[in-house]
C-alpha cells in the first residue's frame, strides 16, 4: 500500500484545538480504522494516524487534536492544499447489533461517529447511544444527535458516570486511556467486560506493521496497534 495524493475540501476549527479536517479520496472504510496522514514535503516529521470521522461519496473527514507540528501544519492547510494519504488502515470496531452504546472522549469520540452510522445502516434495528465526554468545549454534538438514537454529553467531569453497562450488547470506546480503563473497571463490576472494546493510540512511523515503532504488550504478547489493532478487546488489554 502507498501514500495516494489529495486534496483539502474543507477544513474547520471545532474548538480551541480540535480540527476537523475533510479530504477527496474513496476507501472502503471499516468503523475504528485510520489513515497515515502528511503533509509537509521534505520536513522529517512522522506521518500522523488519524482517526476516520466519516467516509462518503468520495470525501473523508477526520477529526484531530493539534499537538506538535504535524497537527499544526494540518490545521493551517485551505481548501485545494495538497495532503498525502494511506489507508485505510488497521482492523477497525467488530459488527456488533442489539443495544450498543459509544463511548468517547475528546479527539477520541471521533472514530465513534462513522461506528453509529455503519451499524444503523447494517442493523437498523439496533440502538446506538453515544456518550461524550469533553474535559472543556463540546463539539460535533449535532452531528452525533442524527447518527445515534440517544446522545449524552459530559463536560468537565467523568463520562462513564453516565453509563450502565449492563443495558448494552457490546461498548465501543476511544479517547484517553485512563478514560477507557475507567469504563473496563465499572464494566467488570456489572459482568460486562466482555462486551467492551477499545481502540488505542500510539505513536507511528509505518502505519503497516513494518517497524516497531508503536509496539506494546497487549493480552500477554507484544501487538504491534497500527496492524494487530488499533481496536482490541478491552479484557486484552486492561486484565492483569
Ligand atoms: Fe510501524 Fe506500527 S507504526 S509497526
Amino acid at each position: 500500500m502507498e501514500f495516494t495524493k489529495n486534496r483539502i475540501l474543507s477544513n474547520k476549527q471545532l474548538c480551541r484545538d480540535y480540527y476537523l479536517t475533510e479530504t477527496d479520496g474513496n476507501g472502503q472504510v471499516q468503523m475504528g480504522q485510520f489513515y497515515m496522514l502528511r503533509s509537509w514535503g521534505n520536513i522529517p516529521v512522522l506521518s500522523r494516524p488519524i482517526s476516520v470521522f466519516n467516509a462518503d461519496q468520495g470525501r473523508i473527514s477526520f477529526v484531530y487534536k493539534v499537538i506538535g507540528l504535524g497537527t499544526v501544519v494540518f490545521a493551517g492547510l485551505k481548501p485545494g492544499d495538497p495532503i498525502e494519504l494511506l489507508g485505510p488502515l488497521g482492523n477497525g470496531y467488530p459488527d456488533a447489533e442489539g443495544k450498543i452504546a459509544l463511548v468517547g472522549g475528546s479527539a477520541g469520540v471521533a472514530p465513534l461517529y462513522l461506528a453509529a452510522r455503519q451499524i444503523k445502516a447494517a442493523h437498523p434495528k439496533s440502538g446506538v447511544d453515544m456518550y461524550m465526554g469533553f474535559s472543556d468545549k463540546p463539539f460535533l454534538t449535532k452531528e452525533y444527535e442524527e447518527a445515534a438514537d440517544q446522545v449524552v454529553v459530559n463536560v468537565g467531569g467523568f463520562i462513564t458516570d453516565e453509563i450502565d453497562p449492563e443495558k448494552y450488547d457490546a461498548i465501543f470506546t476511544c479517547g484517553p486511556e485512563i478514560m477507557m480503563k475507567a469504563l473496563y473497571e465499572k464494566c467488570q463490576k456489572a459482568g460486562a467486560h466482555s462486551r467492551l472494546w477499545v481502540s488505542l493510540e500510539s505513536r507511528m512511523a509505518c502505519g503497516l506493521g513494518a517497524c516497531f515503532v508503536c509496539s506494546r504488550p497487549v493480552g500477554g504478547a507484544n501487538k504491534k496497534i497500527c496492524k494487530d489493532g488499533p481496536v482490541f478487546p478491552a479484557e486484552e488489554v486492561f486484565s492483569l
